[in-house]
């Protein structure tokens, strides 16, 4: 099922086996179960693509979020909040009858914002998805991978040994992940340079492509009606050729995207039970 916000964030559906593509209002009783709190702690995008967000909610105590939980309000605009990273250790083996068994090694979820823009509505998006994802499965690792400091891609760089600084960091963090999610705008019906710019510095060395095998996700908005639906088809183009096992339900347009973020940069309670379809399809697919 494919699902549409409309301008008066209304969620309808459209069949993806229908001929017929208009957008049909849900019947009353698959409307959106009643929102839940967001989780606590702040996430902040990193200024170096080294250095990311890397929170844990768990069952065990939560790690102390150090600078950018400090007085950071409810403002989750990527301008107003500082760097931290914040460590988490690994769970704790627990005894069950009587043997020692590990605890399943927590996911590790990247998400990449397709924009560099401090209000960014994309970024208000990433931080609404990072919170759902945790109350999903608090023990899931979900960090920021940052794209903006990767200078365009030169195929010299990797050919004459001159690879900028960024780019090994970057791509060892890739590496590491065991999912990725793209929040993206739509650039001129496709993506913007700066995330087509991430995925080709992590395409590259020839044969050394870090996005490979790895399941993800897209979401894709827009201020307009139809959400980055051109951003969002041209991203699953290239995600398909780089390898990567991309969710294909329920896709996720959010259109008229400013009205569904509220003026503290927190998504609409609507909004967020909306991309909640996503979330948990996502820790299935991924699981
Ligand atoms: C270069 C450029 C091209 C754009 N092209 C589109 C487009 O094709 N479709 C669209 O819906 N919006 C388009 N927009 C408007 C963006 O959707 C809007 O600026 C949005 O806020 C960007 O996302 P952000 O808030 O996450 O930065 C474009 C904006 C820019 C700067």
């Amino acid at each position: 099922m494919n699902y549409f916000l409309t301008s008066q964030n209304r969620r309808v559906a459209v069949a993806p086996s229908s001929n017929d593509r208009t957008p049909r209002a849900l019947p009353s009783s698959r409307k959106a179960a009643p929102a839940m709190a967001l989780a606590n702690g702040t996430w902040s995008e990193m200024d170096a693509p080294s250095c990311s967000a890397l929170i844990s909610s768990s069952t065990t105590p939560r790690p102390t979020l150090t600078a950018a939980s400090a007085g950071s309000g409810s403002t989750l605009t990527a301008a107003s909040v500082p760097s931290a990273t914040v460590a988490v250790a690994p769970p704790e083996p627990v005894a069950i009858s009587g043997q020692l068994k590990s605890l399943e090694q927590p996911k590790r979820i990247g998400i990449i914002v397709g924009s560099l823009r401090a209000d960014s509505f994309s970024q208000a998006i990433a931080n609404g998805i990072r919170a759902l994802l945790i109350e999903g499965d608090s023990r899931l690792l979900i960090e920021q991978v940052n794209s903006a400091e990767l200078p365009l891609y030169n195929q010299d760089f990797d050919d004459f040994n001159q690879t900028p600084a960024s780019y090994p960091p970057f791509r060892r963090q890739v590496s590491a992940l065991d999912a990725v999610i793209f929040v993206t705008p739509e650039y001129n019906r496709s993506v913007p340079a700066v995330l087509k710019n991430a995925l080709d510095v992590g395409s590259r060395p020839a044969g050394q492509n870090v996005w490979a095998k790895k399941p993800c996700g897209i979401v894709s908005s827009s201020p307009g009606p139809i959400g980055g639906f051109g951003a969002n088809q041209h991203l699953k183009q290239v995600l398909g050729f780089l390898n990567m096992r991309i969710m294909q339900q329920p896709e996720m347009y959010l259109g008229k995207i400013a009205e569904s973020i509220e003026p503290d940069g927190q998504l609409s309670e609507r909004t967020r039970n909306f991309l909640r379809h996503f979330t948990d399809a996502f820790l299935q697919w991924i699981t």
